[in-house]
Parts: structure tokens; sequence; C-alpha cells
């Protein structure tokens, strides 16, 4: 039997209590529970939450295993909280058959950090023409249920249409990158005061509510569920809201940069703050701020984007689009939005765990994940001090790659244990008890 007992932890930062892991699963919650044969862990009345879940991570393998490996991203993922990741298709080869997916879902499970829930490309090499086979991924050991073509928009409205249709067969959504391509053409950063200012090719608003807008129309159309990547604008939060307004079955994400971030930093021409879709302004970030405080927008994703230091460190124009993010995380949300009140701790459980393993259907089947902290339920949970703080050194980082807009930045909270169906993923060594022989409380 392996057994631990997390003592004096606040399960949604509210009342503490001792919690008792056993064989996986969560075995009890209450006062004063005798030791036993468990291990202890000293949690000083930190916060319990849900394991987090993210529903969009850039792990890079196969083929860029210079920037990520599933094995690097996936560590990252567990000392940010994560228990299971949702890696995107976007890789090389692509991952548009049921063997590229099972192979990163293996890797997964070999390196046992956190479940990889592989995401499967909706057309053919990401091109937006030909549909994958959908079914063949969704019908394999990955079990897919996650199609999206994410670093490039599904733009063509009947492929979009025909993709939504047939995901509803396996109770699959499209998670789409909204971005027409033909209003972003050459777009280096936010269209706005900004980008006239520096002289670069901007990336209008529109170019992405034009087809949030589009693809609510025709994922109530066709009766099929749609999610939202990546949400940047005030205009993407006012069309989702009406969209749930009408009943749709329409979920979004936003991230953690564009929770804090602003378009203004491009003036440093510093490349890690270049991301798609770009960085915005004051405006869309407090209307994103709003919007997932009131739940129009579902849940935080992270779009952990590695890249190696020659696609990131080069001038503006040529460097890629992309930012790491699973480390950052937490503390970003815990900053934006519980500091200054915006969500409790109850609420950040979820939108970074109970929404997006619902949404990506992570909370069925013999393991699931984003489930509540109940006993019966599995042992997948972090522990993370609230008092503690901590600034962000890429070198320090368990990621691949160094390309964090956060560096030097003081970030408030600490995971300080990441448990994967009652396994430790992540431990500071500060925090287990080593004296507990004997029953009772020592
Ligand atoms: O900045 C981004 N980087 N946005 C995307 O949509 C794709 C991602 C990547 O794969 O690097």
């Amino acid at each position: 039997m392996s057994a631990w007992l997390l003592r004096d932890v606040r399960p949604y930062g509210e009342d503490a209590v001792d919690v008792r892991l056993v064989d996986g699963r969560i075995a009890e919650l209450g006062r004063d529970l005798p030791t036993g044969d468990s291990r202890v862990l000293d949690g000083a009345s930190g916060v319990l939450l849900p394991g987090l879940v993210d529903l969009h991570t850039h792990l890079r393998e196969p083929g860029r295993e210079d920037a990520e490996t599933v094995e690097t991203g996936t560590r990252a993922a567990a000392l940010g909280g994560f228990t299971a990741v949702h890696a995107m298709a976007n890789t090389d080869p692509v991952a548009d058959t049921a063997g590229v997916v099972e192979q990163v879902w293996r890797l997964g499970r070999d390196a046992g950090h956190c479940d990889v829930a592989p995401v499967g490309a909706v057309t053919i090499g990401l091109a937006g023409e030909t549909m994958a086979e959908l079914g063949t991924m969704a019908d394999s050991a990955a079990r897919v249920r996650v199609f999206s073509d994410d670093g490039r928009c599904v733009s063509d409205a009947g492929l979009m249409r025909r993709a939504l249709e047939y995901v509803k067969a396996f109770d699959g959504v499209v998670a789409q990158h909204a971005q027409e391509p033909r209003l972003t053409v050459g777009a280096q950063m936010n269209e706005g005061v900004v980008s006239s200012m520096l002289g670069l090719t901007g990336w209008p608003a529109v170019a992405e509510e034009a087809v949030i807008a589009r693809d609510c129309l025709l994922a109530a159309h066709v009766g099929s569920r749609l999610h939202v990547c990546h949400v940047s604008t005030a205009g993407s939060v006012e069309l989702v809201r009406w969209a749930k307004s009408k009943g749709w079955d329409v979920t979004v994400e936003v991230t953690p940069h564009h929770l804090l971030l602003t378009d203004d930093l491009a003036t440093t021409y510093d490349p890690v703050f270049k991301v798609n879709p770009p960085l915005r302004t004051a405006a869309d970030v407090e209307a994103l701020r709003a919007g997932l405080a009131d739940g129009t927008i579902d849940c935080v994703a992270t779009d952990h984007a590695p890249h190696a230091l020659e696609d990131k460190e080069a001038e503006w124009g040529a460097a890629l689009p992309g930012m790491t993010g699973l480390e950052t995380a937490l503390g970003v949300v815990v900053e934006t939005m519980v500091a200054p009140g915006r969500l409790t701790w109850r609420q950040v459980a979820q939108r970074l765990s109970a929404a997006p393993a619902r949404i990506g259907r992570l909370d069925e089947g013999p393991s699931p994940q984003g489930r509540p902290l109940a006993v019966g339920e599995p042992a997948n949970v972090v522990l993370v001090d609230p008092a503690a703080s901590w600034t962000v050194d890429p070198r320090q980082s368990a990621s691949r790659s160094r390309n964090t807009p956060f560096a030097g930045r003081t970030l408030p909270s600490r995971v300080v244990a990441t448990f994967l169906r009652g396994r430790p993923t992540v431990l500071d060594s500060a925090i287990v008890e080593t004296a507990h022989a004997g029953p009772g409380r020592a």
C-alpha cells in the first residue's frame, strides 16, 4: 500500500483538514487523522487544489526535441501543478494520424510526470485542405477528443462545418485558432497605436473576432461543440458572451500572458514578447479578466510554446511567436485574479482543473482528471503555498527552452507538491516529515 497523509491543508483555500491518499485515491478527509503507516507531509495550511489540467500545451515531440520533449515539457507541467496536459498537434510529423497521437500518448505515460492527452489535427498536415482521420484518432489508445490545427486557423468555412459535424459522433470538440489569414498577412503585433508608432504590420482584433463569430454560428447550426483557443480581445469576450446567452455549446480559454501583458512591450523589440495571437491593449486585458471572473471565459490554458534559442533570439520580424508558460501559469493567475479578489481558490480550481478537464473529456474514463477533492476521487492534487513568492529564472526551468516573458518577475504563490494518482511528481523535501513512527499525531 502506498499512503500519504497531507496534514493541515486547506482544500480550495477553505478550512484546514488532513487528507489521506491511499493507492491512488483520496481515502479520507478530516481533522486530526491518525498517522498510521502513511508518509506525512506538513501542509502548513497551504491551499490544496485538484491537479491542474492544461488544454493547450506544445510539447514539440516528435520533431523539435531541441526545443522540448514530452519528458521535459511534462516535468515543467508537474512543477506548475499540472496533472494533465493536452499536447497540441503542430509537431513534425503533425499529429494527424492514430500512429502519431499514440506515440505522444505513450511518451507521456512512460515519462510519468503527468497525463498527456494528445490533440489531433483537424486537417492533414495542418494544411487546411483535407480533413484528417479524426475517427481513427478518437478510437486509438490515445482516445483523442480535442481536434485543432492550432498555430493555424481552419479558415475554410466548409471544412470547419464538416469537422464540427464529424466530431459529434464521438463527443469531440474542435478547438479553433481564430485568425483570419487574409487579415493577418505579414502581421507582427497587435494592430493599434503601438504598431503604428513602431511601423510594424498589425494583427487586428477583427481577424480573431470574425472567425469566432463565424464559428459560433456554425457550431449552433450543426449543433456541435466549439472551443476557442487563446481569446485575446475585448470583442471576442463580447461575442462569446452573446453565443453563451443563446445557449450554444461554445467554450473559450485565455492564456496567462494575455491576462497580464500588453502590446507596449513590443517597444522593447525583445522577441520574447512576440506571440500569436499578439499581446493586446490594457482595455483588452481588463475585458479578459472580467470575462474570466464572470465565467464567460471557461478556463485558463497556457499555450506553452517553447522555442529553441536560434528561433527566438532573432530580430523581432524573424523570431517565432510563442512563450513558455507551464511553470508560471498559476502564479500569474494568482497575481491577476486571486490577489485582487476577482477569483476565489474554488473558482481557480474550476477554471484551471474542472473546466478544462470537462472540455477535453478527461473527466471520464478509468482514470479521470479535474475531479473534486472528495473521498473516492483520484488523488490528483496540488499543494500551493499562497504566502510564498518566487522570482522567475529561465535557467531554472525544467523546460528545454528559455522563452518566458516573465523572467526576473516575482510571482506570488508557489507549488510545493503535486501528486499524480497518489504518487508525488513534485515534492519540496522541506515539507516531508521524516519521523512519523507510531499511531496518532506526533
Ligand atoms: O505563439 C504561438 N506559438 N501561437 C500559436 O498559436 C502557436 C505557438 C507555437 O506552436 O509556437
